[in-house]
């Protein structure tokens, strides 16, 4: 069977591969952002926003291995270690100790930093003919415009 990465020129799979690396490192960062939330997390509305964390952290993880996954099936190498996702992630890690009003404020505003990601990566692949990157990345895209909705909405 043929190498997908075969119909790609070189520039465009380093140009896609880029991309999945930045998708990567974001998501990567905004699952231990929210699973610290997870743990931290305090007052009358523990109960909700611990399983909505944790809601989070377990769709990320597994969005992580996928994100990963297509480096891969590109034929590239996946940089996976943790000094190169803080690098490359335009997400920050978690701060100390904050309010779970600034858990939710916060983890909102990498939602939509995270979609924008997928979706630029979404354009960049289509422009290559990447059709399996461009379907991954909507659908990702999609994922974190719901939580992004999900976590405003409790600020409103
Ligand atoms: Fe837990």
């Amino acid at each position: 069977m043929a190498d997908v990465a075969v119909k790609l020129s070189e520039d465009a799979k380093t140009a896609i591969v880029n991309g999945l690396t930045q998708s990567i490192a974001e998501t990567s960062i905004e699952t231990m952002k929210a699973q610290n939330y997870h743990w931290n997390v305090k007052g009358m509305a523990f109960g909700p926003l611990h399983a909505l964390f944790q809601t989070i952290y377990e769709d990320h993880f597994t969005a992580q291995d996928d994100l990963a996954e297509r480096v891969r099936a590109l034929g590239a190498h996946v940089e996976g270690r943790l000094s190169t996702f803080l690098k490359r992630s335009r997400i920050e890690e978690c701060e100390g100790k904050i309010s779970d009003k600034e858990m939710v404020k916060k983890l909102a505003d990498d939602q939509e930093l995270l979609s924008s990601t997928l979706i630029s990566l979404a354009v960049l692949a289509d422009q290559h003919g990447d059709l399996v990157t461009n379907d991954m990345a909507i659908e990702r895209s999609q994922v974190h415009d719901k939580f992004a909705w999900i976590l405003r909405s409790h600020l409103e």
